[in-house]
């Protein structure tokens, strides 16, 4: 058994996450914080990739302006390197959990693999039987590479905001080594669209072959 695995992204029109050099950028508004704010309310605990707790420092907490009495879900960074800086904000309030290999010696940590990535079916072994039944993955780019490649994916949440980011090197929702062929191709189904701010949501459901 393994969590329900929902992914969500906002990107611009153009396909793209964050400036090139990975600077956070604003692509959704209130009404979309409102409803990732809803979304971390109601899933067991989010997950980041260290490229992401370093680009933007999160805090990955469900804010009271969006959800009255929010139930906090536990916080968990990919982190194969121990590059998880002391004072990162989401080590601040509430449980965290940072997942790395069998060759970093962290006292805490979890420890799944012994490759130089973080294997994500222990991680999900491990959360499963720590009682995590939905799992919110929200990047970044890396990350959800693995995640696809890896068909971990149930649902895929994309916000695409009205802007254009461009820039080759700029990070997409979904990095990594991408499709080789045409047999890597991952089939989506849309099961939902929705005009929020000045943007669409689109939401899918993802079919593995
Ligand atoms: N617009 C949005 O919705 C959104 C959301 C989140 C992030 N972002 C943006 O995304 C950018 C960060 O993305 P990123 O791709 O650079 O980093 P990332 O996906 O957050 O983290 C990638 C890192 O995680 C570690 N990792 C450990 N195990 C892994 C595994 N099995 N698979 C993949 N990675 C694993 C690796 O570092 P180690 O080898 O050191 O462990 C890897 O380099 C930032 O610019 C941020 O602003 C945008």
């Amino acid at each position: 058994m393994r969590p329900k695995v929902i992914v969500n992204v906002a990107m611009s029109a153009d396909g793209k996450i964050a400036l090139s050099d990975r600077t956070e950028v604003k692509i959704s508004g209130e009404e979309d914080f409102e409803r990732v704010h809803g979304l971390r309310d109601k899933v067991d605990a989010i997950l980041v990739g260290i490229g992401t707790v370093l680009a933007d420092d999160p805090k990955l907490t469900v804010k009271e302006r969006f959800v009255e009495d929010p139930k906090q879900p536990l916080k968990v960074v990919l982190d194969s390197r121990a590059r998880t800086p002391e004072d990162a904000q989401l080590l601040e309030d509430g449980d965290h959990l940072i997942a790395t290999t069998q060759d970093v010696k962290k006292e805490g940590w979890i420890k799944c693999g012994s490759g130089n990535k973080v294997d994500i079916g222990m991680l999900l072994n491990e959360l499963d039987k720590e009682g995590v039944k939905t799992l919110l993955v929200e990047g970044g780019g890396e990350v959800l590479g693995s995640f696809f490649e890896e068909g971990y994916v149930d649902e895929f949440n994309v916000f695409v905001g009205s802007l254009i980011i461009g820039g080759k090197d700029a990070p997409t929702p979904v990095d990594g080594k991408g499709a080789q062929g045409f047999d890597d191709l991952i089939d989506l189904k849309l099961v939902d669209c929705e005009h929020l701010d000045d943007g669409v949501l689109l939401k899918y459901k993802v079919k593995y072959g």
